[in-house]
């Protein structure tokens, strides 16, 4: 089957059929970057990618951090004040609504997997989202075991530990760290049990959250990919919709959910 010229409403029907005959198994969600891109948070790579101005190994490496904590800070509080005036975009709403709707009509789990820090998830209601790369609204102690949320970004008189004075930092995966593992083995049981994963604004090539769709795939999920690029998760998806998140995944997430209800 030719990936790209399926239909939405055939789409829409395929799925339908997969989530009605698949009773005990859950749907997933993988989300990047480029979920937010249209709420005006920037994306990582890409021509206007953060990685394009900011070199990774200075604003996300523990080496970087321990070489310059202001300046990273300074970076995380920008991207702070970015995110906080940032509103839920439509594909967040969706999501958060078909998770809702699946509830109540199938009893049915939907579990969002997110590379993203930013929260919109949440903010958007969803209400099982498992942050693979931690979040931007959590600082850790880089010394003893103290942890913390924060509401709003990050006053710079309150860079230190309250317990023990050491520099705090953002509770985030940064590049030659590991993931967490409780927090990874979710992700992988939630990609095992998924009989959709729905791959939405990831470059997928960052692992192990580019094995995800995979491990869906191998144990009997439809893996639909939806990006206005191809992207790493795009050969092997059954589906690849071209097109930006917030043209399809309303959409498509509404025309399913007409089928079931
Ligand atoms: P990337 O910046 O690598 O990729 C963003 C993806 O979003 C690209 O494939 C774009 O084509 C796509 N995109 C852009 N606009 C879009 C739109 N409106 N709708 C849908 N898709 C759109 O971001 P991630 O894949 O999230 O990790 O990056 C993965 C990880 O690499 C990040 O979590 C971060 C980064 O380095 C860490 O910091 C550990
Ligand atoms: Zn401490």
């Amino acid at each position: 089957m030719n990936q790209k010229t399926i239909e939405l409403d055939e789409l829409a029907a395929k799925l339908a059929n997969q989530l009605i005959s698949n009773t005990e198994k859950s749907i997933s969600f993988l989300t990047g970057a480029g979920i937010s891109a249209s709420a005006g948070i920037p994306t990582f790579r890409g021509k206007d990618g953060l990685w394009k101005n900011y070199d990774v190994t200075k604003f996300a490496t523990p080496e970087g951090f321990r070489e310059n904590p202001e300046l990273v800070w300074e970076w995380y509080a920008w991207r702070q004040e970015k995110i906080a005036a940032a509103a839920p975009t439509p594909s967040h709403k969706a999501i958060s609504k078909f998770e809702e709707e699946l509830s109540r009509i199938l009893n049915k789990d939907v579990y969002v997997i997110t590379q993203n820090v930013d929260g919109l998830h949440q903010r958007a209601g969803s209400s099982k989202v498992i942050e693979l790369h931690g979040s931007i609204w959590r600082i850790k102690c880089t010394k003893c075991s103290h942890k913390a949320s924060i509401d709003k970004p990050i006053d710079k008189s309150s860079l230190k530990c309250p317990k023990c004075k050491s520099w705090l930092r953002p509770d985030v995966v940064w590049f030659g760290e590991a993931l967490d593992e409780k927090v990874l083995s979710k992700a992988y049981e939630i990609s095992a049990q998924s009989c959709i994963m729905f791959v939405v604004g990831t470059s997928g090539i960052v692992f192990p959250a580019a094995y995800l769709p995979i491990i869906a795939r191998s144990s009997g999920a439809l893996v639909v990919d939806i990006n206005p690029e191809k992207s790493g998760i795009s050969d092997i998806a059954d589906y690849f919709i071209m097109s930006e998140a917030d043209k399809a995944v309303p959409q498509l997430l509404k025309a399913i959910l007409a089928k079931i209800g």
